[in-house]
């Protein structure tokens, strides 16, 4: 067990944000990660996989473990699916590509998200008309005071829109080891999104394998999201705000050009636009900015703080508050 003190995680978060852990391990096993916890007791202690979805606001204190356990396999299968089981360390687009090429359907929409397996249930991982929970079958997570393992199902993880129980009530209370998911052998494509239909339809494919759908979802992303590794960002850097029916009829007398998604009784706004007729879009304060073709992720253009690109956000918030009445919420995890 190697611990390093004072060690740099610029390269460890996607918005390349430059701050130090006090200490830092890696962990490739449940025994491993139960001697970190021990040694680790009353200090601090983050679990960090991709470092995709964290916004790093200050020099760490404590211990930040970093989680490598990897690995795939297939734990039951019955007529007509197939349960996968991922090491949390596994990186959620190996595993993505491993269960197409074998055809198992379910998580095709899911292609190229950053991150880990393990962070994909804290906040539902989701895009181009799937989420996380619609394939999920089971977790197992080490609760750090006990050190026993528990077992959740979907119902036990309160998966909702870009959240979870352990964004909730069990913050900070649990290392998720693996995920199992349930997927499907004779998969039927999702192509409800309206930008993936599109794309598709362009192809003009004689029928549609969720090679298609994952390929396609691909290039859209390739061509929407920038790349981390250009330009440090942790893709949405807010939630879209789902909000009364009510308020959004009286919001769409002013604004009758506003795009909208219908959730039942309730209705979804984009961010992006909201953000957009602020004037937020390609703005830039310093390295802090608002990406040129996409609003809604905050980027760092090189040697932004945290706390540069918080202020930032905190000004974007108070501004739609001001000017929609709605409470922006962020997505992305600060640290
Ligand atoms: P980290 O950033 O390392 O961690 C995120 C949080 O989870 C932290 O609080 C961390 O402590 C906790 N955590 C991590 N692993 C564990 C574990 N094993 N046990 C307990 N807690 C843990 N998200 C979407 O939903 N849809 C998208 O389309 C999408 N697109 C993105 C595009 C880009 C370019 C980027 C940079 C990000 C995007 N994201 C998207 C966000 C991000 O990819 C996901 O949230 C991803 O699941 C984060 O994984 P990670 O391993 O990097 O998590
Ligand atoms: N829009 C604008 N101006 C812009 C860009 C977009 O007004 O400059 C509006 C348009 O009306 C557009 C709408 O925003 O139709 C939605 O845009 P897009 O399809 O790009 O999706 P998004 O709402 O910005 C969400 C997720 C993404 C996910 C995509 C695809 C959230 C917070 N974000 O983005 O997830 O990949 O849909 O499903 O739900 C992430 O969570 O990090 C993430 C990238």
């Amino acid at each position: 067990m190697e611990v390093r003190h004072h060690f740099d995680l610029t390269g460890y978060n996607t918005f390349g944000i430059q701050a130090t852990a006090e200490y830092f391990a890696e962990f490739s096993d449940v025994e491993a990660l139960k001697e970190l916890v021990a040694y680790s007791h009353d200090k601090n202690l983050m679990i960090l996989g991709g470092g995709s979805n964290i916004l790093i606001t200050h020099d760490i204190s404590g211990y930040v473990l970093h989680n490598r356990m990897v690995g795939i396999s297939v734990v039951d299968e019955t007529e007509n699916h197939v349960y996968v089981c991922a090491e949390a360390g596994t990186v959620w687009h190996d595993l993505v590509k491993h269960c197409v090429n074998k055809g198992w359907g379910g998580i095709e929409n899911l292609s190229l998200i950053p991150g880990t397996v393990g962070a994909a249930p804290i906040q539902n991982i989701g895009a181009y008309g799937a989420e996380l929970k619609d394939s999920f079958f089971e977790l197992e997570a080490l609760h750090l005071s006990d050190l026993q393992i528990h077992r959740f199902d979907a119902k036990d993880c309160l998966l909702g829109y870009r959240d979870s129980i352990f964004k909730r009530a069990y913050k900070g209370k649990y290392v998720i080891l693996n995920v199992t998911l349930r997927l499907a052998k004779n998969p039927v494509p999702n192509t409800s999104y309206h930008s993936l239909q599109k794309e598709l339809a362009a192809l003009r494919l004689l029928s549609i394998t969720i090679k298609d759908v994952s390929e396609t979802v691909i290039r859209i992303r390739r061509s929407k999201l920038p790349d981390p590794k250009q330009i440090g960002n942790a893709g949405s850097f807010f939630k879209n705000p789902v909000i009364e029916k009510d308020k959004f009829l009286f919001l769409l007398k002013g604004f009758p050009k506003m795009p909208h998604f219908d959730m039942g009784d309730k209705v979804k706004i984009p961010a992006a636009w909201l953000i957009e007729q602020l004037g937020f879009k390609g703005y830039r304060q310093g390295d802090a900015g608002c990406h040129v073709d996409q609003p809604l992720v905050l980027v760092n253009y090189g040697n932004a703080t945290g706390q540069q690109i918080l202020n930032l956000s905190e000004s974007i918030i108070r501004k739609v508050k001001q000017s929609f009445d709605i409470a922006l919420e962020r997505e992305v995890n600060v640290v």
